[in-house]
């Protein structure tokens, strides 16, 4: 899908489809000129329809209009945002998913949006998010289908046009930035949502690597022997009872003369089975996305790839395959991490931990970052705390915790912050090793389980992000079909965008 920015009359475009975003009107309202160009084209036709109130512009109604003169669109697909006053990024982003999927349902291959009027909101801000939603939208998980004849066809092309000729070069810088992050996304979502026997860590570790080739990052893939030699225990011991062996995979973006270092370190568990503290079965099948993390983190070096920042940033995928077997880990067992700290085992469910720990140990001393961040599916009890709009946020670091949250809202990525105290950590002692894997009740599983983590991290400014409820969802919208939704990915890419700024 190629995506280009125009600042021509909408009435004159050649496009099978266009669409005309219309906030919530009375029968009285003037049509502002643009859209009174495209009414006169049509034959008076939109003024009709709102006269008589068949159309009012009420967020989510639409209607398509037909075309008949020579020159005049030949589809014009009328979508109501409702209040203009109130249209926010992520309204005008679900805009571009409803002109996307109502260009899809009519199989048309070439679409041109009308970028909406909103108050709050400035033309390059509307850009950006118009092609991300596009971009977004795009995306099917239908990878595994083999009959694609029932399959809308992919929309080739998408026009977005802009008002005023002196917005339009800021708009397509916005635009392009929008189109390459959800890109990103997608990157990630096409990996999350693979089921686990085409996934296993070797093959998430290939996938990795073709993105590095792709965009030019540099990749490591360390397999079981070199992980011995690294002595990362806990890693080994959750990838143990999988005949798919873990992996420790490294993509780095190293631009010249980058000052700062971030390393972006993912859970990449590719099935969680639970091991032999096995799952029950219902709804199992989802746990091939508790590579979510992983996912994410691919996404986010591409992106730091091809906007080329000016940070070093590495992504460190943590991947293994937690299955029960005659070689699993068992509840009792003592791990010895890459730290040196030793864990006992007391539930073998509980080893995104684990893999953490040694992917967060090997960033901490062998990158020296100026931060850590990891994206985890880490706690069934952050989806009880937050349910599925919302990642749980937790950071030793108050600067590092406000610029992610702010990234967050920024880019509709939710993240809330969570608490993390020395109590927790006291949870998470053992009676016969350094640490155990899990706490002894189910009380703040989520606090707890970050606990666990900031044992690893020492003095480094670290955020986690538990995406447990966000990585992955059964209710569709418009720019997000089921399954994986690629969080992290524009949330992360901000916060790597703005670091300059940040003052971190
Ligand atoms: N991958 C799961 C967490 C999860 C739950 C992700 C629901 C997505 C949706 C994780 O490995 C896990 O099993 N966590 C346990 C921890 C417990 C044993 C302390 C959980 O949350 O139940
Ligand atoms: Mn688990
Ligand atoms: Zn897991």
């Amino acid at each position: 899908m190629k995506i280009s920015v125009e600042s021509q009359e909408p009435s004159g475009v050649a496009a099978e489809l266009l669409a005309v975003p219309l906030a919530t009107l009375d029968t009285a309202a003037r049509l502002s000129p643009r859209v009174a160009a495209i009414d006169r084209a049509i034959g008076g036709q939109i003024h009709d329809v709102v006269r008589s109130g068949d159309f009012r512009g009420r967020k989510g109604e639409s209607l398509l209009l037909f075309g008949k003169g020579r020159g005049a669109p030949r589809r014009v697909l009328l979508l109501g945002t409702g209040d203009e006053a109130k249209l926010d990024l992520e309204g005008a982003r679900q805009i571009a998913g409803r002109a996307v999927a109502g260009a899809a349902t009519r199989r048309v291959r070439s679409l041109a949006i009308v970028l909406p009027a909103a108050r709050k909101l400035r033309a390059g801000e509307i850009a950006r998010v118009i092609a991300e939603g596009a971009v977004l939208a795009s995306y099917r998980p239908d990878a595994w289908k083999t009959k694609r004849n029932d399959a809308p066809p992919a929309i080739t092309r998408v026009t977005l046009l802009v008002e005023r000729a002196a917005d339009l070069r800021g708009a397509r810088d916005a635009a392009a930035l929008g189109t390459t992050i959800a890109e990103c996304q997608n990157v990630a979502r096409r990996l999350s949502n693979e089921p686990a026997n085409a996934l296993p860590p070797a093959q998430l570790a290939s996938e990795a690597r073709r993105v590095a080739t792709e965009v030019g990052l540099r990749c490591r893939v360390m397999d079981v022997a070199e992980l011995r030699k690294r002595k990362m225990g806990a890693l080994l011991g959750v990838g143990q009872g999988s005949t798919n062996p873990p992996r420790l995979v490294v993509l780095e973006h190293a631009p010249r003369g980058a000052r700062r270092t971030v390393c972006v370190v993912g859970k990449g568990i590719t099935f969680d089975s639970g091991g032999i503290s096995i799952k029950p079965a219902g709804g199992m099948h989802d746990m091939k996305h508790d590579m979510s993390g992983a996912a994410a983190t691919v996404g986010i070096l591409r992106a730091a790839a091809l906007l080329d920042l000016p940070l070093h940033v590495v992504g460190i995928l943590a991947a293994a395959e937690n299955m029960p077997g005659g070689d699993a880990y068992r509840p009792g067992d003592v791990l010895t991490s890459m730290s040196g700290q030793t864990i006992e085992i007391q539930n073998t469910d509980a080893e995104g931990r684990l893999v953490l720990c040694d992917a967060i140990h090997y960033a901490r001393t062998h990158y020296e970052p100026d931060a850590i961040i990891d994206l985890a599916t880490l706690t069934g009890a952050c989806v009880v705390a937050l349910g599925s709009w919302t990642s749980g946020l937790f950071s030793n670091h108050e600067a590092l915790r406000e610029a992610i949250r702010r990234a967050g809202d920024a880019v509709g990525e939710r993240a809330w912050p969570m608490p993390m105290a020395d109590e927790h950590r006291d949870e998470m002692r053992s009676q016969i090793a350094d640490l155990k894997n899990v706490s002894g009740s189910r009380d703040a599983g989520a606090s707890t389980a970050a606990a666990f983590l900031s044992s690893f991290v020492g003095d480094t400014p670290w955020a986690h992000l538990d995406i447990a409820g966000t990585a992955y969802t059964s209710k569709p919208g418009a720019c997000q079909p089921f399954g994986a939704t690629g969080v992290g990915v524009r949330l992360v890419t901000e916060v790597l965008q703005s670091w300059p700024r940040s003052g971190l």
